[in-house]
Formats: structure tokens, sequence, C-alpha cells
């Protein structure tokens, strides 16, 4: 078998201290983890089984689905499994039999994890989303002081954490950030002693008013810049190489790629590079990314392809081979910021569009604390 077309390394070890220094900025000391969307689409077995080992003992998942699946990997109770789209009839036994916790987010929600704790007869716990201003998911303010207000507004479930999402926590200055904070203050006043989690990363690095009981980041761990505005303290995580396919130079007037995009204003020399958009390589880095090899950096030409990359190495100060040299197309050189600034998207969407073609390998954390 041949090499595979390009890696993703997953160091663990970055994660980890990437948590553990969210957790010291935390106002409480403690974060929960996001892990949804396969945690970022690094691999939500290894980044779980890490994390746990880190100490970590709350997570958050997108739906039931993910919730069911990181049970397995995180068996016992003592992990609580928080599920963002809450719960629904389809869901509501695979949630109970999992033993995840719904983020309820609406009425609806409520009735239907109450008709479920009445018919198996015991309290079932739950986390209530207030919504602040995101307008996406959540109970509107209004609607959770009217729950809050009423006799049996919460009967036979038991509440664990009260959350709101911050719209503009990667804009600190942004004064939607206080607007949301106020009005959730007025809410969790309601509902009397109950823990908070408003904080994402963006969020922790603003105020401890900010952070809530229990912050839950995502991005920041996983060694995305939270606050594109500011340097970012967080190590890379993901690292992204490609082999060194073949070099050849071309003359003046020679056009790169499909559609002739880039046309050579001079004799180049240019290396072809095993990674394209199918490896989670972003085409809009058509002419616009940068790679590094041996940590020099040289200019993406014409358009990125299924399968390969095309680079221009005239200026690097070194000699490239076919066959022996990688380029990182992300990493410590190419950061992933980076990366997701010249594509026009955010890392968010460059993480969890990697592809599965390339090799991926994890770094160690501790024996038996991830995949190998
Ligand atoms: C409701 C909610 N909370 C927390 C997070 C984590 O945010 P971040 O990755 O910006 O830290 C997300 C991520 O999208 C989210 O949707």
């Amino acid at each position: 078998m041949s090499q595979p077309t390009a890696t993703i390394t997953i160091n663990l070890d970055a994660l980890v201290s990437n948590y553990r220094a969210l957790c010291s900025m935390a106002a409480s000391g403690t974060c929960a983890a996001v892990v949804k969307a396969d945690a970022y689409g690094l691999g939500v077995v290894p980044v779980a089984r890490a994390l746990a080992a880190a100490a970590c003992r709350e997570f958050f998942v997108a739906d039931v689905n993910e919730g069911v699946a990181l049970r397995a990997v995180l068996p016992s109770a003592d992990f609580r499994i928080h599920v963002f789209e809450g719960v629904d009839d389809a869901s509501a036994e695979a949630t109970m039999a999992a033993n995840l916790w719904p983020v309820l987010n609406s009425d609806r929600q409520i009735d239907c994890w109450q008709r479920t704790a009445r018919r198996v007869g015991r309290e079932l716990p739950c986390t209530l989303h207030v919504d602040t201003g995101m307008n996406r998911l959540g109970m509107p303010a209004h609607d959770a002081l009217t729950r809050a207000g009423r006799a049996d507004g919460l009967h036979g479930l038991a509440l664990q954490l009260l959350i709101t999402h911050l719209a503009c926590a990667d804009d600190p200055a942004n004064p939607m950030n206080a607007a949301q904070l106020r009005a959730f203050g007025d809410v969790t006043a309601a509902f009397g002693n109950i823990r908070t989690s408003i904080a994402n990363s963006g969020g922790l690095m603003m105020a401890p008013e900010y952070h809530g009981d229990l912050p839950r980041p995502g991005i920041a761990m996983y060694g995305g810049n939270p606050q594109p505005g500011q340097d970012s303290p967080f190590r890379t995580v993901v690292t992204m190489t490609a082999r060194v396919l073949q070099t050849r130079q071309v003359a003046a007037g020679a056009t790169v790629g499909y559609g002739a995009s880039y046309c050579a204003p001079g004799t180049r020399t240019l290396a072809t590079l095993a990674a394209g958009y199918a490896d989670g390589y972003p085409r809009a880095l058509s002419n616009r990314g940068w790679v590094a090899i041996s940590g020099h950096r040289a200019p993406v030409v014409g358009r990125v392809s299924m399968d390969t990359t095309v680079v221009d190495i005239t200026d690097l100060p070194l000699a490239v081979s076919a066959g022996l040299d990688v380029a990182e197309l992300i990493g410590t050189t190419i950061s992933l910021d980076s990366v997701a600034r010249w594509a026009d998207s955010i890392n968010y969407a460059v993480l969890t569009g990697l592809g599965r073609r390339p090799d991926r390998r994890y770094s160690l954390v501790a024996e038996g604390a991830a995949d190998r």
C-alpha cells in the first residue's frame, strides 16, 4: 500500500493543556467541554478520553445520537453529558437509557421531559437554555420567567443547570454581551440557587461575570483563536501535512490547474502536494493560501483540486524533493486561523471540514487515555 495522501496529527497533549488553561481562566476553576460534531472534526473518542483523563466531567454534544455515542465511551454516570438540541418524543427513550441530560429549549421540550418523568415515575435531570438574544435555540427569557413562577413549572424534573449563549463573545466590546448578561441575570435570580453556564471560549476571555459556574469552551481547546482581534494563548492541536508528489519548472506564461487561473509571471518552480479539497483543504485557498516546507512559506498557485494543490517553491532557500519532502498545510507555521482567514471562512468550519481520507494520528496523553 502506498503512503496516504495527507496526514492529520492531533496533539492530545496540547488539547489537554488548552483545556487546563481554560479551567484556570474560569472564575469557578472548572469547565465543561463542547465535543459536538465529532469533537469539531477531531474525533470524539480520543478527544473525550483525553479530556476525561484530565478530570473533565461535563460534556456538551449536539444531539441524542452524539450523546449515545459519547456515553459508550464514558459509561460512568460521573460523566455528565448535556444534549444541546434537547429532547422530543422520538428521542426521549434513548436520552433516558443513555442517562443524557437534555438541554431543554422550549415549553414543548419541557412538557415532553415531564411526561417522560411521569411515565418512569422518577425525577429526570435536565438543563434549561434561556435565550437572551441569540434567537437560535433556547426559551425566551419571559417564557423562562413564567415557568419559574408556576408551581408545576418544572415538576418532575431535576433542574441542574441554566445556560445561555453569547452571540458576540468573539468581540468583547460589543454591547450585546452586557445586554445578554443582564437578561440572563433576571432569569437566574428567579430560579434561585441553580448552577449557571454562560461562556464559550470567547466568553472565557472576558470578565468573570461572563463565565457562569460552568463555562463551555470548544474552539480554544482545539487550538482555534476565539477572539480574532487578539493574539491567542492556546496551543496548536491540529497539524495537517501533505507529501510533495512532483516538482517542475515552468516558463513565463505557463498556467496551472483547472481554469488556468494562475499564469506564471516568469520561470517558476512548482511543487504538487498530495492534498486537495477532498482532504478538507479548502478550495477557497485557490491562489490565496500558503503552505510551509521546512518552515519556509510557499504560496498556493492555481485552483486547489480534489486530490492535489500546487505551490510555488521558487523562492524557497532549499531544494524540495518529490517523494521526500512534506508541506505543512495547517500547523505551527501555517496557523488554523490564517487558513480560515485566507479562505474567507472560520476556524470552526475548517476543522469540521477536515476530510476522512487523510491518515489520522493522535499523540498520547497518558497510558490508556487515548486511542492509539
Ligand atoms: C451553545 C454553545 N455553547 C458553547 C459552544 C462552544 O463555543 P466555542 O467553540 O466558541 O467555544 C457552542 C459552539 O458552537 C455552542 O453552540
